[in-house]
């Protein structure tokens, strides 16, 4: 058991805050405001995090799979979602995006808040400096990500990714659709200084 910083609500969920691990924020929260998940759904949250976003989705999901690169996070998700009664739907994986996964291994909908802002190269190394830290244009992980995802979507199934305009969400629409999946913005949020927070949906039809 981790010693949680403090205690964060969405809703009726609860979430502990725990060290070394990226703390709920706006982006996280705009997400789960729109996250429509079908009932028997199976769901894949990249990059879990506190598992906000995974175990919301478990309330009416079959089974959720959270991933997450950082050790702290699995832990902290997993104490999370003990405390808010869905550990029995929920799978935790260690790995660095999809890369656990073989090709048979396919999800109704596909979930990642992603590191995406703009950062230097020599960004101090830390779990936290990595759970937003998105290279010189913010889309190292994203570019990534697009790559890895789409052949992990069912038929008919779903990515839903957020991002901020500061990485290009043009460019993440355009990726997706060379991939054949049909794309819009889902929910979008201004934030100061030019920024507007996107979430982005991918539909493979
Ligand atoms: C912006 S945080 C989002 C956390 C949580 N999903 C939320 O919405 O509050 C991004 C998360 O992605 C994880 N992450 C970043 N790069 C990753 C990678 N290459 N593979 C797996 N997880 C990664 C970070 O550790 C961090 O937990």
């Amino acid at each position: 058991m981790q010693f949680p910083l403090k205690r964060l609500h969405f809703g009726k969920f609860v979430f502990d805050v725990c060290e070394n691990v990226y703390e709920p924020a706006e982006d996280s929260f705009l997400f789960a405001e729109n996250l429509d998940i079908e009932k028997g759904a199976e769901v894949l949250d990249v990059g879990t995090g506190s598992g906000l976003l995974a175990i919301v989705a478990a309330e009416k999901a079959d089974f959720v799979v959270a991933v997450d690169f950082n050790p702290y996070a699995i832990r902290c998700a997993k104490e999370n979602s003990v405390i808010n009664s869905v550990r029995r739907k929920m799978v935790f994986i260690q790995s660095g995006l999809l890369a656990a996964f073989n090709e048979y291994e396919k999800f109704d909908v596909i979930l990642f808040n992603a590191p995406y802002l703009p950062s230097a190269e020599n960004e101090v190394d830390s779990w936290i400096v990595r759970s937003w830290a998105g290279g010189v244009n913010g889309r190292h992980v994203i570019d990534e990500f697009i790559l890895q995802a789409p052949p992990h979507l069912k038929a008919h199934g779903r990515i839903l990714l957020m991002q901020s305009t500061l990485a290009s969400a043009e460019e993440t629409i355009q990726k997706f659709e060379e991939f054949g999946l049909k794309t819009r913005i889902k929910a979008e949020r201004q934030l100061p200084f030019f920024e507007t927070l996107t979430l982005i949906e991918a539909k493979n039809v």
